[in-house]
């Protein structure tokens, strides 16, 4: 770690884990702690729990949790050190200057660096499309009737028809080949380094952050491909960035506008329309859907209006909808895209389709009747038939009702007919649909689980995180850590614990390596008077695995105090499940008969070891 553990320690507590994430989530006190949406999943019902006495994070739903570093870092997707300054920063603290070895430099800065030539690149490209050598570039876009504004507003550029003068141009700014391929800029070949765009305007996509990330290049004629794109690299995950959406986030507007180009983007932004953003040359993603919830619970599709449009909004909608996004869908025929709607129509027709656009279902029924000619009865009977297996995915009643009544209103269906055969349909497969829904939402709420030893089991199974890197826990370890990682959590969340286990059990007892860091901690803590839980997790951070897992222990809670007999027995047993388990890896362990012989001993006292909670 590159700054002094109580550096860290002061920007994590100058900074109240409270305000930061309220600046990000909605949150609403509910006991002591605060609950909201889940940021890093999707959710209908808020399993995120932040908690200001732990000065931690915890969602239910999907294992996430951390202290008030590691949510920066995973929110705006940023380094230790990149979440680190802007803590600092926040709460005025100045960092000390970091001295570091070359090396150390290279292998840390590598995000840094990319971002840095990313940036270098952008610049080398507008410079040339406002120069003579990029004359084409720019009466292309000019051609494309952008503003000057527009282009510098979105750093639009050209790529030389010479094939490696980029290339040239940051050699000169000393990046060795190695560092550059892995930029995706340029390719290197055995005859040297080439670009990886050249004679193509060029579109900056930058993150939410404003930094840019990668780019698109577009020819300037028919070739293929239109767009060329650069590759994902360690700064440019495509299903997790939207092109616009940097500047879509700070629109007033409480929609965002979705489509599908990088142009319709740029001629939205031009017409007023800062609300717009579109995917990456990819399909939309559910990790697009995350990442839009934080700025919007509403959008409106603008797809292209032909087949490949339609195709696309409809895999997109589900997604969105799962993510309880609502969903409008706009109509822009007679146009192919808003560029061209734009174009011929103007902002002002735009805004009244934007107010005329149609809910998602209602659109999804309305291509589903395109594909039926329903002057064939048989043909009829199945779009109907179709309609009303497709009315089921609203589980609850009223909704289903309100959705009923206005497809029947809109596709002139008697609604009675159609009520009569939706609750045909629903009683065939519905009724099990509306169990599953049921039951999701009862797995996210906060009420689930109420054996507090099942809970915490699941707790460590389903974080999204949970397995990775191999470290595959097979059963047999798990009955082993199984114990530890309870106790840990009890003590955690009970000090007065520790006096029932004093003589008994000390950190030594935690054998698995990680519960044993936190062990020590813990028991160092308090016996100093204060368990710290964000703190301790400061020595978790550069291992995502590590701090998730550790961030579990500490917010597992007791829902149930342990006064019934049955959790009396559980501790019981936990605690000398503990023990027997140190005691066997001392025995395996042992240096000498001496203190073999003593662990034999213990070993035997064990089955009279006797743990009161009265
Ligand atoms: P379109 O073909 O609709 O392009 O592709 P566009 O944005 O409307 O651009 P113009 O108006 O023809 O210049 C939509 C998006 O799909 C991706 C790009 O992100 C593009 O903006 N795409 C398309 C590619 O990545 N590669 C391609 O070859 C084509
Ligand atoms: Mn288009």
């Amino acid at each position: 770690m590159r700054y002094s553990e109580d550096v860290i320690e002061e920007v994590r507590m100058k900074n109240d884990i409270v305000d930061v994430i309220s600046g990000y989530v909605k949150l609403q006190k509910k006991g002591s702690s605060y609950f909201g949406l889940c940021p890093f999943h999707n959710e209908k019902s808020p399993s995120f729990s932040v908690s200001p006495g732990k000065q931690m994070y915890y969602c239910f739903g999907c294992g996430a949790g951390g202290n008030v570093i590691t949510f920066i870092m995973e929110y705006e997707n940023y380094s230790f050190g990149e979440a680190l300054k802007l803590l600092a920063d926040r709460a005025g603290i100045v960092l000390p200057k970091q001295e570091m070895s070359q090396e150390e430099k290279q292998q840390e800065d590598s995000k840094k660096r990319l971002l840095e030539v990313n940036k270098l690149a952008a610049n080398y490209f507008y410079y040339q499309l406002k120069h003579p050598q990029g004359q084409d570039g720019y009466a292309y876009l000019k051609k494309r009737q952008l503003t000057d504004e527009t282009i510098l507003h979105f750093g639009l550029g050209f790529a030389n028809k010479t094939s490696d003068d980029l290339y040239r141009y940051l050699k000169n700014k000393g990046y060795e080949d190695s560092f550059l391929k892995e930029s995706g800029l340029v390719t290197i070949e055995e005859r040297g380094g080439h670009d990886k765009f050249w004679n193509r305007v060029m579109f900056p996509i930058m993150d939410v952050n404003n930094r840019v990330i990668g780019f698109g290049g577009r020819v300037m004629g028919d070739g293929m491909p239109k767009y060329l794109n650069s590759p994902e690299t360690r700064l440019f995950d495509k299903s997790r960035n939207l092109f616009g959406l940097n500047f879509a986030r700070t629109s007033r507007e409480k929609y965002l506008l979705i489509c599908e180009g990088y142009m319709d983007v740029i001629a939205l932004h031009q017409a007023g329309f800062t609300q717009a953003v579109a995917s990456l040359g990819t399909a939309f993603t559910p990790q697009h859907a995350v990442l839009l919830k934080r700025y919007t619970t509403q959008v409106i599709l603008t797809y292209d209006s032909d087949e490949a449009g339609t195709k696309a909004a409809l895999r997109a909608i589900p997604i969105l909808r799962e993510a309880g996004i609502s969903i409008k869908v706009l109509n822009m025929k007679p146009y192919k895209d808003p560029d061209e709607f734009i174009k011929n129509l103007g902002a002002e027709e735009f805004s009244r389709r934007i107010a005329q656009a149609k809910n998602s279902f209602l659109y999804e029924i309305d291509v589903l009747k395109s594909r039926y000619s329903l002057e064939d009865p048989e043909q009829k009977t199945q779009f109907y038939q179709e309609t009303a297996k497709k009315l089921l995915i609203f589980s609850e009643a009223l909704e289903r009702d309100n959705y009923i009544q206005a497809v029947s209103r809109e596709h002139f269906i008697p609604y009675e007919d159609l009520k009569r055969l939706v609750n045909q349909f629903g009683s065939r497969l519905g009724i099990q649909d509306s169990y599953r829904a049921f039951g999701r939402i009862k797995e996210n709420g906060s009420g689930a689980g109420d054996r507090f030893a099942v809970q915490q089991e699941d707790k460590n199974t389903t974080g999204r995180e949970a397995g990775k890197k191999g470290r595959g826990k097979n059963e047999k370890e798990e009955k082993t850590r199984q114990p530890q990682r309870l106790l840990l959590t009890w003590l955690i969340e009970r000090p007065s614990l520790f006096a029932k286990i004093e003589g008994i059990i000390s950190a030594e007892d935690f054998v698995e390596p990680l519960y044993h860091q936190v062990a020590e901690m813990v028991f160092a803590g308090h016996k100093a008077g204060e368990i710290k839980p964000a703190g301790i997790l400061n020595h978790f951070i550069n291992d995502e695995e590590e701090y998730r897992e550790v961030a579990a222990l500490f917010n597992a809670s007791l829902k149930e105090s342990l006064n019934n007999e049955e959790q009396k027995k559980a501790f019981s047993e936990t605690v000398r499940k503990v023990k027997k388990n140190s005691l066997d890896w001392a025995g395996r362990n042992a240096r000498d008969i001496q203190e073999f012989q003593r662990i034999i001993r213990e070993q035997a006292a064990l089955g009279s070891l006797h743990i009161s909670l009265d």
